[in-house]
């Protein structure tokens, strides 16, 4: 049975990301009810304007993957208690050009995480911002997770049991809202 098409988009261009790691975890958890596509980001072009009456190749690749997404996963790192450049450069073309906004009714779940003990909190907040001004449904709740060594075991799962239950929750409740949000034809394949 069709399961329901989740956009990953990781707010890091790291190689070795913990947020990368923390995102393929989570999307383990969900694997029953979705089928989890991790996007590009670190390609695109720095936004501008100008290019707008002709957009790069990446980015209609990359919006037109948002586009057949039914709900969006972003995992980022916080950056100087913001949002990284290289997310906000693709939140940025996501929305544009003007009356082109593949983010509009979208449901997303923020989360990320950071060594720090607030979990990158500061910058999933500037991002629930701007997502809700773009016109996302935001699933509510907050996801900060505090990165440890073992928060991601050796087999890619998240290791610390109570941390795994917790995005557990988040991972089922976003499941639901995508269902009710997502065509009738991917939702009922979901249920
Ligand atoms: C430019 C820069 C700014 C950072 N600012 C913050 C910050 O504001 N808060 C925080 O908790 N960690 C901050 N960090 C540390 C990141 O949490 C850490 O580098 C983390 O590994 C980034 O996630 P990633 O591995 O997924 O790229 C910063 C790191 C960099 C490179």
């Amino acid at each position: 049975m069709a399961k329901l098409n989740l956009a990953v988009i990781v707010g890091s261009n790291r190689r070795d990301s913990i947020n990368r790691k923390l995102a393929h975890a989570i999307a383990r958890l969900g694997g029953d009810k979705f089928d989890a596509h991790f996007i590009r980001i670190d390609d695109l072009p720095m936004y501008n304007q100008d290019n707008e009456g002709n957009l790069p190749p990446e980015v209609v690749r990359y919006k037109n993957e948002l586009t057949q997404a039914d709900g969006v996963l972003i995992v980022t790192p916080e950056h100087d208690r913001s949002i990284p450049a290289v997310l906000k450069n693709a939140v940025d073309w996501g929305a544009r050009p003007y009356g082109k906004n593949s983010w509009a009714g979208k449901p997303a779940f923020i989360t990320g995480t950071s060594p720090g003990a607030i979990g990158s909190a500061l910058a999933q907040q500037h991002l629930r911002a701007v997502m809700v001004g773009l016109g996302t449904t935001l699933l509510g709740g907050e996801a900060y997770v505090t990165f440890k060594p073992n928060l991601i075991d050796e087999h890619g799962n998240v290791g610390d049991e109570s941390t795994r239950t917790f995005l557990q929750g988040f991972v089922d409740r976003f499941a639901s809202l995508v269902g009710r949000l997502a065509t009738p034809e991917a939702a009922r394949s979901a249920a």
